[in-house]
């Protein structure tokens, strides 16, 4: 069955000067993009305004997310809550997954604490996460993760599942509103 593209956006949550995310996220983005069954708008936080009505839009036109978040003292950096917090009925329905990363936790206490905000947008969360602990000496200068077949895989799984509830939860919001 060949279905319409579902829109994702991934979020770039670390806005920090010197901050490593966008090599995680371009990583991840490249990963997205090879498969055709999405079209990938990139919402880097440190170039957007919040709270914005752009924001909003954006968020209103994706079927699902992916944010990149790094982790921060055990948590995950406040721009990114800020950002969370400015939309509301856009994020309702929808799946979110997460990228982390971080020293050597992965960054996945960051990902545990925003499962929380999430369900209470009424977003789904997927059960997969690509998490990459060390992660500066874990990419090469080039960008490329330094052992690529571990995270290929996880971000393969990762995009399956969130493909499965963009398509499903877009199915169900065509065919009635979704009531809170
Ligand atoms: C203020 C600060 C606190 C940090 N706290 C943690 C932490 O609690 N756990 C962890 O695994 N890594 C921690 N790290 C390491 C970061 O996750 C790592 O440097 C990561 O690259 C930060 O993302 P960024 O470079 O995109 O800002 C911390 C880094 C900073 C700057």
């Amino acid at each position: 069955m060949s279905e319409e593209p579902f829109q994702l956006a991934v979020l770039i949550g670390s806005v920090r000067k010197g901050r490593f995310g966008p090599t995680v996220a371009d990583w991840f983005v490249g990963r997205a993009e090879q498969r055709g069954d999405m079209k990938v708008d990139v919402v880097d936080l440190l170039h957007t305004e919040i709270p914005s009505a752009d924001f909003t839009s954006r968020v209103g036109a994706t079927d699902a997310f992916v944010v990149v978040t790094p982790e921060y003292n055990h948590g995950y950096p406040g721009e990114l809550k800020l950002a969370i917090d400015s939309v509301n009925r856009e994020w309702h329905a929808k799946p979110v997954g997460f990228v982390s990363y971080g020293g050597l936790s992965g960054g996945l206490r960051s990902v545990e604490q925003l499962r929380a905000v999430f369900a209470e947008l009424h977003t789904v969360t997927v059960r997969e996460t690509v998490s990459f602990h060390n992660s500066r000496v874990n990419f090469d200068e080039k960008g490329d993760p330094r052992d690529p077949e571990a995270v290929n895989a996880a971000a393969g799984v990762l995009l399956d599942q969130l493909a499965w509830w963009a398509h499903a939860l877009r199915e169900a919001r065509a065919a009635r509103p979704y009531g809170t």
